[in-house]
């Protein structure tokens, strides 16, 4: 990459962890990066050993690219280290999940009421057919009876794959195909933002396309049929679908008569925990997999010290189950540490703005882990919500799923924690299974805006086109800043097995652009600290003038700016510079765009960045294009900028949106 992507965005703020933090925290000593440099296989295997196993394993790691395995050998069950452990000893009667639904409802089920309640869906699994190395399809809202699923799956041996409640019915259909799975898990329906959500409609939908593996569909109720009054609210008109006798089952017929008594199944440390479909912006969803010993392994260790979770913590994320956020750090990790988790099953503005503040307040959430996507929303919104609410009870934050705004991490530290909270970035992916780059809460001094450190006994290089590199192992190293390609250069225990029955696309995706080494497909430059930041997808940089320039970088400039809440940057074609770079921009509450708004916004960006970020087109919209997952999909907007046909629109929430953007955009322009 260019000179000029290490010149840009100039973060001098940090913020060391404040003593009061650091005396209490799980992890203080920064000798744990050199213990780990020097030995990770140890390093890892010191944490595998506080999981339970049945039998140990005789090998820690053997890797043979692109494939690891970890604590080869060893035999263990996940439901029995995030359930049983706990249940049968001290935590039995500890919460595990507070729950809060949409419509105002809670229910707390502890760990002892949860062995109970996995052991019984876990049977009714098994009287359906299910067993170990089957597959099954979880198609659910946000409620306990997700996790309770994702469980009883991996009690005996079969795998899950959770396609979000968000999904299609084809999205759906592909998926359960593509894993052939013998059953699927869902509901009625769920809520959000006061509307339901018809899942089991949906299901049908995908049954009429055509899933011959499929034998039985589980369902449960939570939404209550039309008319019904569920919570002390009628339930509002929604597509029932249809019931076919012998295929559909209502888990209410079959779940609560069954047996507490269900032994866990001994898997083997390799066999297959779960699949999980990342939707890639372009072609067929990648069937990701994790397997056993290793995945639990990493969510555990990186739970225990990302997060600093402790006994008395209740651990708020905000990720749905449908994500990997959710697998890792909703279920798998906080659970194996026997940690409460706070678990909200609707929209963030239902019924107000205020909601996970009201949510944060109720239940004395102590972490709370969510998007700068959120984030930003929160900020556009204003700080009268979380100014309403006592939040004093939380003591750390964390953020994921894209690079976060110096602006909305400042935002974020100050409105939300009050300047007393740790903000940990944490950078990984659906294909690491845990967090890769974070910083250690009672370790690392923070700087807005950058992910800081490779989490102990994770290797992470920034590689040139070329593939010469620069190893960041520790904090105490000067650095050179540079940018580059991020890659993981050494396995850990969490990395996917692959991508389920598609090996060749595996090695082509990640393993063939440097040899031995896992390509991420995120840029990121290093400071003169060693620091990481993270610039996004490596199509997200453009090259404007020769020089590159992340997309992120000048939208990180326009937030910056007070009338600014949002805005996504896209390369658009252009005949001298290659591409020039547009802008799509949301206001905040408050402000209005006025003749000179747009001229004043170029001007901060040249200011903040140099004039050669300089967008040449500035439209301020409304809303934008964003994936389920709140991911913005520059790709349509580059069709909206250069005024072609839209492409593939279903990955989105609401594909309207990009319509109705195309026609003021076009129409503004002539
Ligand atoms: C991609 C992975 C990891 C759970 C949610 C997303 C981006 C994720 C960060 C961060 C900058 C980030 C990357 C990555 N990303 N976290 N803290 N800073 N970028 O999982 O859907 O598999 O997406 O999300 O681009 O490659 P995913």
């Amino acid at each position: 990459m260019s000179e000029t992507i290490q010149t840009l965005l100039q973060e001098n703020r940090t913020f060391p962890p404040s003593e009061a933090f650091k005396a209490q925290a799980n992890a203080n000593d920064a000798k744990i990066y050199e213990t780990a440099a020097a030995d990770p296989e140890g390093f890892w295997e010191s944490w595998a050993r506080q999981l339970d196993w049945f039998e140990p394993w005789h090998t820690v790691c053997d890797f043979k690219p692109p494939y690891a395995q970890w604590f080869v050998g060893g035999k263990i069950n996940a439901a029995y280290n995030c359930i049983d452990r706990h249940a049968n000893s001290t935590r039995s009667d500890k919460p595990a999940i507070i729950w809060e639904g949409e419509p105002g409802d809670s229910r707390t089920i502890t760990y002892g009421e949860m062995l109970d309640e996995v052991s019984r869906l876990a049977n009714a699994l098994k009287s359906l057919g299910v067993g170990k190395g089957d597959r099954v399809s979880i198609y659910m809202p946000m409620v306990p009876e997700l996790a309770f699923t994702m469980l009883a799956c991996a009690r005996i041996g079969a795998a899950h794959s959770v396609v979000f409640g968000g999904f299609s019915a084809e999205s759906l259909e592909e998926r359960t195909n593509d894993a052939q799975c013998k059953v699927i898990v869902t509901a009625d329906g769920g809520w959000r933002r006061g509307h339901i959500v018809p899942l089991k409609a949906t299901v049908d939908e995908a049954m009429d396309l055509g899933c011959p593996s499929v034998t039985n569909i589980l369902v449960l109720k939570r939404s209550g049929q039309e008319g019904e009054i569920t919570n002390g609210l009628p339930t509002p008109k929604y597509n029932e679908g249809s019931w076919v006798e012998g295929r559909d089952i209502w888990w209410h017929d079959i779940v609560p008569q069954q047996s507490t008594d269900c032994p866990c199944e001994s898997m083997d440390s390799e066999d297959l925990l779960f699949i999980l479909y990342t939707s890639g912006s372009t072609g067929k969803p990648k069937g990701i997999t994790h397997t056993t010993g290793g995945y639990l392994t990493g969510t555990f260790a990186t739970s225990k010290l990302v997060f600093d979770l402790k006994d008395n913590d209740i651990h708020f994320c905000t990720a749905d189950c449908g994500w990997v956020t959710g697998h890792s750090y909703v279920v798998y990790g906080p659970m194996a540490n026997g940690a409460t988790v706070l678990m909200y099953e609707g929209a963030p503005d239902a019924p107000d703005k205020d909601r996970f503040w009201r949510i944060v307040e109720k239940h004395k959430a102590t972490i709370l882990y969510t998007a700068p996507t959120a984030i930003r929303a929160f900020m556009k919104w204003g700080i009268q919500y979380p100014d309403g609410c006592d939040m004093s009870s939380l003591r750390l934050l964390g953020s994921v799923g894209e690079p976060i705004n110096p602006e909305a991490w400042m935002w974020y530290h100050e409105v939300i924690g009050k300047g007393r909270c740790p903000v940990v970035d944490t950078w990984w992916q659906t294909e690491t299974g845990s967090i890769m780059i974070s910083a250690l809460p009672g370790i690392t001094p923070t700087k807005p805006g950058s992910a800081t450190q490779p989490f102990p006994g994770i290797s992470v290089s920034v590689y040139s086109e070329s593939g010469s590199s620069v190893e960041v192992t520790g904090p105490d190293q000067l650095h050179k800043a540079t940018g580059g390609f991020l890659v993981l250069t050494k396995p850990w225990p969490s990395m996917t097995r692959g991508i389920f029955n598609d090996p060749a696309r595996f090695q082509k995706t990640y393993w063939s652009r440097f040899e031995n080494a896992y390509f991420a497909g995120d840029g990121v430059k290093l400071d003169e600290d060693g620091y990481l930041w993270l610039l996004g997808r490596v199509d997200d940089i453009m090259l404007v003038a020769g020089h590159n320039i992340s997309t992120m970088e000048v939208e990180s400039a326009l937030v910056d700016h007070p009338s600014v809440a949002e805005a996504a940057v896209i390369g658009k074609t252009h005949e001298v510079k290659g591409q020039a770079i547009a802008a799509f921009v949301i206001l905040r509450h408050g402000h209005e765009n006025h003749p000179t708004l747009v001229d004043e916004l170029k001007k901060h960006v040249a200011h903040k960045i140099g004039a050669l970020a300089r967008p040449d087109d500035i439209f301020i919209s409304a809303e934008l294009p964003k994936t389920r997952s709140g991911k913005i999909m520059r790709r349509l907007l580059r069709d909206v900028a250069e005024g072609r046909a839209l492409g593939d629109t279903t990955t989105l929430a609401d594909p309207n949106v990009v319509s109705a953007l195309k026609d003021k955009y076009e129409s503004s322009e002539s």
